[in-house]
């Protein structure tokens, strides 16, 4: 990752002249299970990858703030007393949104300096693999350390949250931010999305011998328009026809009432929900007492109901995560919100070369196009670099 410190100091000097201040950098992430549970208040074990985004940053003098990234050409420059939803589009929304997300969320930014910011990433962009809650999550330990906010973890998890809800305008939950800024090397984040408790779980992928192959199938997603916003709404729909404040406080022993109660669509997306948290739960358990080896079954069956009852896997996944099974993975499902993106396979190392031959084959039979395969491990969340 050095390299990449290196280029964001130097994107910096060519952009703005002069050294920054420092260097703060977070992940993307992976969620290994607890798909579209996050906002139904459920369970989540995401864990940040070694992929992250930096951020070099000097104070200014005055209230202006300029903000550029290698992704785009502009420099966006405005006022900090300017910063409003209405007033920024595109990718500076996302570090923007950041820096008016902790004005909204108590931090007192009356008298706070104005910054330049630069942007370098590693994380793939519409992989589904965060790569706007590493932007988000690099830039709020940024902010909080410079204008000395002392903002804990958690905060900064709703400062991104608010960032993406309220200021980009995608009505996604608390994961992806929660696995940036809470990640540990070689463990996966259990998170109660309801109480906000987390636990770290060791993942033992590496004395099992075992990798996690992210399949990005290049099909874009977009969260703000459409199929994401619909599923929410049908959870929030499902949740009050059956009188709970949310789908968390159900069980699988609920299901046959809900099955009498509900149209068979919002029936279908309230099973994927409660039988999701009780994966979760279940993968939990097993990597405690077996291993990452037990819970191939379970990535599995989250799949499947995504694909089934939740209805956001595209044929791109489906078809990676069939022949990740079939070559030798002992588990495989999509990761985050789905209409494309990426798809992880559990795989025993000396199995990933066939597992990538075999897909490179089967996309190529099936006319999709090529797509990218990488390994990734779980590393630490968002921290300050340099
Ligand atoms: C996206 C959202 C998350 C979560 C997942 C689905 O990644 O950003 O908040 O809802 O989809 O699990």
């Amino acid at each position: 990752m050095s390299e990449l410190i290196d280029d964001v100091h130097a994107g910096f000097e060519q952009r703005f002249g002069g050294k920054a201040d420092g260097v703060w950098s977070a992940p993307g992430r992976v969620n290994l299970i607890g798909e579209h549970t996050d906002y139904n208040d459920g369970f989540v074990l995401p864990f940040a990858i070694n992929r992250r985004t930096f951020a070099a940053l000097s104070l200014r003098t005055d209230r202006h703030v300029r903000v550029a990234s290698s992704f785009a050409e502009e420099v966006v420059e405005i006022d900090l007393d300017e910063l409003s939803p209405e007033t920024v589009q595109g990718w500076a929304a996302y570090p923007l949104g950041v820096a008016w997300a902790l004005g909204q969320d108590g931090a007192d930014l009356a008298a706070v300096p104005g910054f330049d910011l630069f942007l370098d990433s590693n994380v793939p962009v519409g992989a589904g693999l965060s790569s706007s809650a590493a932007i988000e999550c690099a830039v709020a330990v940024a902010l909080n350390d410079v204008w000395r906010l002392e903002l804990d973890r958690r905060a900064l998890v709703g400062v991104g949250h608010r960032a993406e809800n309220d200021f980009v305008g995608a009505p996604t939950g608390i994961l992806d931010q929660s696995a940036s800024l809470l990640g540990r090397t070689d463990s996966a984040i259990f998170l109660d999305c309801r109480s906000f408790d987390t636990e770290v779980i060791a993942l033992g992928l590496d004395a099992a011998g075992l990798e996690v192959l992210v399949i990005d199938t290049g099909v874009t997603h977009e969260h703000a328009n459409g199929g994401y916003a619909e599923r929410r709404a049908s959870c929030e729909a499902g949740a009050k026809t059956l009188g709970v404040g949310s789908l968390r406080e159900l069980t699988v022993d609920d299901l046959s009432r809900a099955r009498e109660t509900l149209d068979g669509e919002t029936f279908r997306r309230v099973r994927h929900v409660v039988t999701e948290n009780a994966r979760v739960l279940d993968t939990v358990r097993l990597l405690r007492e077996q291993g990452p080896t037990a819970i191939g079954d379970l990535l599995d069956a989250s799949h499947r109901s995504l694909r089934d009852d939740f209805e956001v896997s595209v044929p791109e996944l489906d078809l990676a995560v069939e022949t990740a099974q079939n070559y030798g993975a002992i588990g495989a499902r999509m990761t985050g919100g789905g209409f494309g993106g990426s798809a992880i396979a559990l795989v025993p190392g000396h199995l990933v070369s066939q597992v990538q031959v075999a897909l490179d084959g089967a996309f190529a039979e099936h006319g999709y196009a090529h797509p990218d395969m990488f390994t990734v491990v779980a590393d630490d969340g968002a921290h300050r670099d340099a």
